[in-house]
C-alpha cells in the first residue's frame, strides 16, 4: 500500500490528485449536509451486514456507536473537514476507522457510494419534505385565520389588472390556501417516488452479497425496495420532482406578492405593509419598501433556476451513474432553504398587513356590476349575447355622459331595454351583487362561509 494514494480508492492510484483536482472533485463542503442521512443510512447497514454475517454482533455494535461518535463531531461546523477527504461518505467510513479499527473498513461491503448517496438523498429529503409540509401547513391556517376574521371585507376582484367583479378579501385569502393544498399535495407525490430503498444495488448491477434488502427497507421505513439497481442508481426524478414541486409553489408566493406589491401603493391604498417586513430607502426619507415581497417574487426565480440546473445536468448523464450527478445537491439544497424561507417571511409579512377595508369598498368601480344587469335582462328571457349587447352599450352612454353605472336612472335604463324596472335599481350594488353569487365556489358570502368550514375541516384532518 506504501506507493498508493490515501484515499479509500486509492489502490490503484501511483499518485496523488492535483490539489487543484482535489478541490474541483471535493462535494464535501456542501454534502457534509447529508450528515445525518448518513449516519442513518450507515447503522441499519451495519445491523445487515451483521445479519449476514459480515459484521460479528460486537463489531457491529462498536460501528453503531462509532458512528454516533462521528455524526456527533461532525455536527459541529468548526469541525474540520477538509477537501482532501471528498465527500461526506468517505469522510464519515474514514473517521469511523480511525474509531472502531480496521473492522470500519468492512462497513462498505457490497455497497458503492452510488447506492449510498442515493439512500442519503432519500433519507434527507424524507426530512425536508416534511418540514416542508408544515410550514405549508402553518401558511394555510394563518390565512384561513385572516380569512375568518375579515370576512366582511370586499374588494375590487381583477381580470387583466382591470376591475372585473366585486369579491370577498376571504375568498381572495382562501384561493392561496387552495393553491398551497396542492403545493403540499405534489411534494407528498415526490415523496411517494422517493419512498424507495436503494442499499443492495451496489455501484449499478447489484451486490455478490445476500444483503436482506427488506430488512434494510423495513429498518430505515421504506415504503418497498428500488426493482433496478441500473435505475435506483440512476434516479434523481425524486429530486426533479421536489424542485419542480418548489418552483410551482414560488410561483404560486410569487403572484401574491405582486398583488400585495400592487396593493400597497399609494394609488391602490389597499394594504399596508408592517414595518417588521418593509424597509427604508437611503436617500428617500419618505419610502417604506415592500422589500420581503418583492425578494420572494426575486428567488422565485432562483429556485426555477435550480430546477433547470438538475434537469440540464441529469439530461446529459448516461445510465448509470456519472460524476455530473453530484451537482444535483447545491440546487437542491437551495431550494429547499430558499422556499422554506419565503415561506416563513410570507406568512410574516402578510400576518403584519392591515387591510384598509374602506378603500378598498370604496373603489370598486360600479361598472364591475354590469355583468349583474346582463344577468338580470337574463332572467327576463333575453339571450345572454343580446343582454350584454344592451349593457354594454348603456355603458358606452354613461361613460359618454360622465356618469357611472348606478348613476343612470330608471328612464335611461328603460331606454335600453324595456325589461328594466324599479327592482334593476336595487339590485346595483356591491352587497347584493356579491350575493348573487352564493354558486359553490364563488365569492357569495354563503359560499365564502362554506368555503371556510371546509378548508378548516381539512386542516383538523
Ligand atoms: N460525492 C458523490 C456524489 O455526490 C458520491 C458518489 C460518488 N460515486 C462515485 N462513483 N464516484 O455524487
Amino acid at each position: 500500500m506504501s506507493d498508493s494514494v490515501d484515499k479509500p480508492w486509492g489502490g490503484r492510484f501511483a499518485s496523488a490528485n492535483d490539489a487543484l483536482m482535489e478541490r474541483f472533485n471535493a462535494s464535501i463542503r456542501f454534502d457534509r449536509r447529508l450528515l445525518s442521512a448518513d449516519i442513518e443510512g450507515n447503522t441499519a447497514y451495519a445491523h445487515g451486514l451483521q445479519r449476514i454475517g459480515v459484521l460479528s454482533e460486537e463489531e457491529c455494535a462498536r460501528i453503531v456507536e462509532g458512528l454516533q461518535q462521528v455524526e456527533r463531531e461532525f455536527s459541529d461546523p468548526d469541525y474540520p473537514l477538509p477537501d482532501a477527504l471528498e465527500d461526506i461518505h468517505m469522510a464519515v467510513e474514514r473517521r469511523l476507522t480511525e474509531i472502531v479499527g480496521s473492522s470500519g473498513g468492512k462497513i462498505h461491503t457490497g455497497r458503492s457510494r452510488n447506492d449510498q448517496v442515493n439512500l442519503d438523498e432519500r433519507l434527507y429529503l424524507r426530512k425536508e419534505i416534511a418540514s416542508l409540509r408544515e410550514r405549508i401547513v402553518a401558511l394555510q391556517t394563518l390565512l384561513l385565520d385572516s380569512a375568518e376574521r375579515h370576512v366582511q371585507v370586499v374588494l375590487p376582484g381583477y381580470t387583466h389588472l382591470q376591475q372585473a367583479q366585486p369579491i370577498l378579501f376571504a375568498h381572495y385569502a382562501l384561493s392561496l390556501f387552495w393553491m398551497l393544498e396542492r403545493d403540499g399535495g405534489r411534494l407528498a407525490d415526490a415523496w411517494k417516488r422517493a419512498d424507495y430503498m436503494p442499499l443492495g444495488s451496489g455501484a449499478l448491477a447489484g451486490s455478490t452479497f445476500p444483503i436482506d434488502r427488506e430488512f434494510l427497507r423495513d429498518e430505515l421505513g421504506f415504503a418497498a425496495i428500488t426493482p433496478n439497481s441500473l435505475d435506483a442508481v440512476s434516479d434523481r426524478d425524486f429530486l426533479v420532482e421536489t424542485l419542480s414541486a418548489l418552483s410551482i409553489l414560488m410561483m404560486h408566493l410569487s403572484r401574491f406578492c405582486e398583488d400585495l406589491i400592487v396593493w400597497s401603493s399609494a394609488e391602490f391604498g389597499f394594504v399596508e405593509l408592517s414595518d417588521a417586513f418593509s424597509t427604508g430607502s437611503s436617500m428617500m426619507p419618505q419610502k417604506k419598501n415592500p422589500d420581503s415581497l418583492e425578494l420572494i417574487r426575486g428567488k422565485t426565480g432562483r429556485v426555477y433556476g435550480d430546477l433547470i440546473a438538475l434537469l440540464t445536468t441529469m439530461k446529459g448523464a448516461p445510465l448509470t451513474y456519472s460524476k455530473d450527478m453530484q451537482e444535483d445537491k447545491e440546487p437542491l439544497f437551495d431550494a429547499l432553504d430558499t422556499a422554506t424561507i419565503c415561506l416563513d417571511v410570507f406568512g410574516g409579512a402578510w400576518a403584519g398587513m392591515t387591510l384598509n377595508a374602506e378603500r378598498m369598498e370604496s373603489v370598486v368601480d360600479p361598472g364591475a356590476l354590469a355583468t349583474d344587469l346582463a344577468d338580470y335582462l337574463v332572467g327576463k328571457g333575453l339571450p345572454f349575447r343580446d343582454a350584454h349587447h344592451v349593457v354594454g352599450a348603456l355603458v358606452r352612454s354613461a361613460l359618454s355622459a360622465n356618469k357611472s353605472l348606478t348613476e343612470l336612472t330608471l328612464e335611461e335604463l328603460q331606454d335600453a331595454s324595456p325589461h328594466f324596472s324599479e327592482d334593476t335599481l336595487k339590485l346595483l350594488n356591491v352587497r347584493s351583487s356579491l350575493a348573487l353569487r352564493n354558486i359553490q365556489g364563488g365569492t357569495g358570502p354563503e359560499a365564502v362561509r362554506a368555503q371556510l368550514a371546509e378548508a378548516r375541516a381539512l386542516l383538523a384532518q
